[in-house]
């Protein structure tokens, strides 16, 4: 016999879902109304899978349990909830992402050009690039490069060349790793090497100064950009778009080459890419400049910005600022800056990369969104804002959403605590990306849709959400409606292959 009070309670609850009349409902029945209800409004639910995706589906929810069930009853191997260096091993055997590693993924919609490629390939490629110097600036930071204007990369040491610290070392195999130190995050024992946030982001910005100047060496350049390309199709990622500064280049005899030239020969790579590669369909640029600067010095970039954006109206797409948002400067300080955007151009603002809620830094949601954004990176605080979120859902501004960085960059331990399980249980606009994966050891996207997928999504949900997000990423992208409609028909084909192979036990 149901208590009055349960009653009471199953009314209230299924009011909700518009079921008022019917009063004589059991409790049972009323649990797998609610259930089958939030289920309707996850990302992805609403998508049919034919019979092999069924297939195809069952299998990898033997996996994704498998995992998860030993996950439970030891949580040291739970992969999902630990922080990614401690789980690196285990998501490296998982069966899960063996899976999504042969995914087609569609695009990276936030990625930021000099941290794409992988720490591993820097040192056996640009590491032993003839002419590669290195010194050390007064915070005891190594910089890299080919030109020995060591003054203006504040070095406080004479440069060596690395081949000779090379020779000079115990052995070759030795200097790599510790080459490789100083351009990856990765430690096994994060809380100590990083304590804080402050530790984390300190060295994290370090590392873009120790690669900068040497990635501006025009054959460094060439070589990175094409394999940061290599690292995406081979991933399965067919599409990306790059936050990247447009700063000159240089080449062995010092000469200096303007920011077009840049646009040029990275537009040469990607051509060079599509005839070797041709269901790769290119990348587009966010043109990014730091937000720690003054004004005028944003006012200056986003002139540089309009020019190039001119010029090329269907390459350099839009616009950003990046940097730690907590120790930049507010977006609300740059709004007269950002006034007049050309109307072919977008906004792709970082904002909401925060834990600090109703500090200046968390207002950047409300000023992206009221200057138009198109996407927003990161957006991690913005369940924290019921009429900004309800904005972005109203408006259709996808959230760019990056499970590993949002971890190793201190804002959440655990990431069945990261607040894109929220944009995922209702199907707020969402896409899944990468922001620095050279930086932590991840190549392309299924590493971030490894923590998706387990950490952030419930249980029992598998392939049509990871098919609402891999559509989305072309959906959210900014592609002119030619490349679209090609994107999506790639991916169609793509796709069908790979479900295919998987049920013919080709994958697992
Ligand atoms: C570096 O990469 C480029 C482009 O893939 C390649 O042509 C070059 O041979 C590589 N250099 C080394 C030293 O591996
Ligand atoms: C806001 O952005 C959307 C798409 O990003 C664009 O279509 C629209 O024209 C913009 N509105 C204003 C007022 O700039
Ligand atoms: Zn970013």
């Amino acid at each position: 016999m149901m208590s009055t009070s349960y009653l009471v309670t199953i009314i209230s609850v299924l009011q909700l879902l518009s079921y008022a009349d019917t009063i004589f409902i059991s409790y049972e029945d009323a649990r797998k109304a609610v259930i089958q209800a939030e289920d309707q409004l996850i990302v992805g639910a609403r998508i049919h899978l034919n019979d092999v995706e069924d297939k195809v589906n069952d299998m990898f929810m033997r996996y994704k349990y498998d995992e998860l069930g030993a996950g439970f009853y030891d949580p040291d191997v739970n992969a999902a909830g630990l922080h990614f260096f401690k789980g690196k091993k285990l998501v490296e055997q998982s069966k899960v992402l063996k899976f999504l590693k042969r995914m087609p993924k569609g695009a990276i919609l936030h990625l930021h050009n000099t941290a794409s490629v992988s720490s591993e390939w820097m040192v056996r490629n640009i590491s032993y690039m003839p002419g590669l110097l290195r010194c050390t600036n007064k915070e005891g930071t190594s910089i890299l490069s080919f030109r020995r204007t060591a003054r203006d990369h504040g070095c406080a040491t004479q440069y060596v060349r690395v081949s000779d610290e090379r020779a000079r070392s115990l052995s070759p195999a030795t200097y790599d790793r510790s080459f490789e130190k100083l351009i990856n995050l990765y430690t096994p024992v994060p809380e100590y090497d990083y304590p804080t946030i402050k530790h984390v982001w300190r060295k994290f910005q370090n590392m873009f100064a120790t690669t900068n100047d040497a990635l501006r060496y025009l054959p460094a350049f060439r070589a990175y950009s094409w394999r940061m390309l290599e690292e995406m199709y081979e991933d399965n990622v067919m599409y990306a778009e790059l936050r990247m500064d447009f700063k000159e280049l240089y080449d062995y005899s010092g000469r200096t080459f303007s920011p077009e030239r840049t646009v040029h020969e990275l537009l040469t790579i990607v051509e060079d890419f599509r005839r070797q590669y041709p269901s790769f369909m290119g990348v587009k640029a966010i043109f990014s400049t730091h937000r720690d600067v003054e004004r005028s010095r944003v006012s200056e970039k986003f002139k540089k910005f309009k020019s190039l954006h001119k010029a090329h109206t269907d390459f350099i797409i839009g616009f950003d600022l990046v940097g730690q948002e907590d120790r930049g400067k507010p977006l609300h300080n740059f709004v007269a800056e950002l006034a007049d955007l050309p109307r072919s151009a977008k906004y792709f603002f970082h904002a909401g990369e925060t834990n600090w809620y109703g500090a200046a830094t968390d207002m950047n949601l409300l000023d992206a969104l009221l200057l138009n954004t198109t996407r927003i990176g990161h957006g991690y605080a913005l369940l924290k804002h019921p009429v900004l979120w309800n904005a972005v859902k109203r408006r259709d501004v996808a959230i760019e959403v990056s499970p590993i960085s949002n971890q190793v960059l201190h804002l959440v331990t655990d990431l069945r605590n990261h607040p894109a399980s929220f944009y995922m249980s209702q199907n707020l606009p969402m896409v899944i990306c990468n922001d620095d994966p050279g930086f932590w050891g991840t190549k392309g996207l299924s590493y971030d849709f490894y923590y998706t997928i387990m950490s952030l999504a419930p249980n029992h949900v598998g392939l049509k959400t990871l098919k609402g997000l891999v559509w989305n990423s072309i959906r959210y992208s900014v592609m002119n409606e030619n490349e679209r409609r090609t994107a999506f028909e790639n991916l169609e084909q793509a796709w069908e292959r790979f479900v295919s192979d998987v049920a013919q036990g080709k994958v697992f």
